[in-house]
């Protein structure tokens, strides 16, 4: 079965064809980030005008490059929310319009909870790239997939947040950030340092050349619930660093790496307590702070300590994606609950 899927929730203006939930065919992702840098954060509506200027040529290019026509297609697949509202009438009235024109079931995706899906993607361009992080399958080059239930650990620019994953249709909230989200502390974080737009990207590059610092900046630990905090953090660099305004850039350096450092353990502290508590051996890492160096070292090296596999997106499948919303789309297909335009 082949699921085309659309993903515009963002800046991205992205679309992929996937084969039965898990095939990646092709995954052409177009982005105006570059555009929105000078401003320090995505502008939406920069975003909405650049994606009705984009989605044609993308899926032209997406099918073309999974060398299928819209015919050979059984459905079609779109992030519903949450994000910038312009940009998600894009990729909607788009989706709706090619199910209205070819009468193919459109099945309208949460883009959060198909972050984690990520983890179940492989691709025969890549392999390597797939199965970097886990042992291939016993089919052939196919890599198993996560066994479910899971813990599953979203950390992106709009949200954080812990789940309990029951099948890829079927999710249980466990906690959540109360203030900023992760990505989104990253990026403002990093404006106050001067390390400009995107935030987390510049600040694991930085915190890399540094193996410690004498600086300590903590999260807020939340006990008790699977909940998270990080307003706290962002607002104690903030005065940091109007205490210390001629910070040399060894001074930035250390700064990144503690913040860093105490985002990154929290996240990882709360996901192993989830799976520990609920007995889970399966922790899925999904959303764009998924690319994060140090969380990805963290998680795997404490997933070792407890006996518990980690399943961490590729970098491509970290940001957004529509083959991700395509392969949510294949399972939602199959369990009769799609959504008709
Ligand atoms: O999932 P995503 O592409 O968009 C949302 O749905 O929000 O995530 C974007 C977020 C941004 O906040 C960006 O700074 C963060 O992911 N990010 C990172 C890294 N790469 C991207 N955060 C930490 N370390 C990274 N290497
Ligand atoms: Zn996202």
């Amino acid at each position: 079965m082949l699921i085309l899927g659309f993903e515009t929730s963002c800046d991205e203006t992205a679309c992929a064809v996937v084969k039965n939930g898990r095939l990646i065919l092709s995954n052409v992702i177009a982005t105006s980030l570059k555009e929105h840098r000078k401003f320090g954060g995505i502008i939406p509506e920069i975003a909405s005008r650049r994606q009705l200027e984009l989605i044609n040529a993308v899926t032209q290019s997406s099918l073309e490059k999974a060398n299928v026509t819209l015919n050979d297609i059984n459905a079609i697949a779109v992030t519903k929310s949450p994000g910038l509202i312009g940009s998600l009438l894009v990729g909607i009235s788009y989706a709706r319009a090619l199910s209205f024109a070819t009468q193919k079931p459109l099945i309208e995706i949460d883009h959060i909870k198909a972050h984690l899906y990520a983890n179940f993607l492989y691709s025969e361009h890549f392999p390597k790239c797939q199965v970097q992080h886990r042992k291939p399958g016993t089919f052939g080059n196919v890599p198993k997939p996560p066994k479910l239930p899971a813990i599953g650990l979203i950390v992106s620019g709009g949200h954080t947040s812990l789940y309990l994953m029951k099948s890829p249709i079927d999710y249980q909230l466990l906690g959540q950030t109360r203030d900023d989200a992760a990505g989104e502390a990253f990026d403002k974080v990093s404006r106050i340092l001067g390390l400009g737009y995107p935030g987390g990207p510049a600040i694991d590059r930085l915190a890399k050349t540094q193996t410690d610092s004498p600086l300590r900046f903590s999260c807020a630990q939340m006990e008790g619930t699977h909940d998270f905090s990080f307003s706290g953090i962002k607002t104690a660099v903030l005065h940091h660093h109007q205490r210390n305004p001629n910070a040399t850039p060894t001074d930035l350096a250390q700064i990144a790496y503690s913040f860093q450092d105490s985002v990154v353990s929290i996240l990882v502290k709360k996901s192993i307590a989830a799976c520990l508590e609920r007995k889970i051996k399966t922790l899925l890492l999904g959303g764009g702070v998924a690319a994060n160096s140090a969380l990805r070292q963290k998680l795997t090296a404490e997933g070792q300590k407890y006996g518990i596999k980690i399943f961490l997106p590729p970098m491509s499948l970290c940001l957004d994606n529509a083959a991700m919303i395509a392969g949510c789309g294949y399972h939602w297909l199959k369990s009769q609950k799609s959504t008709k335009s």
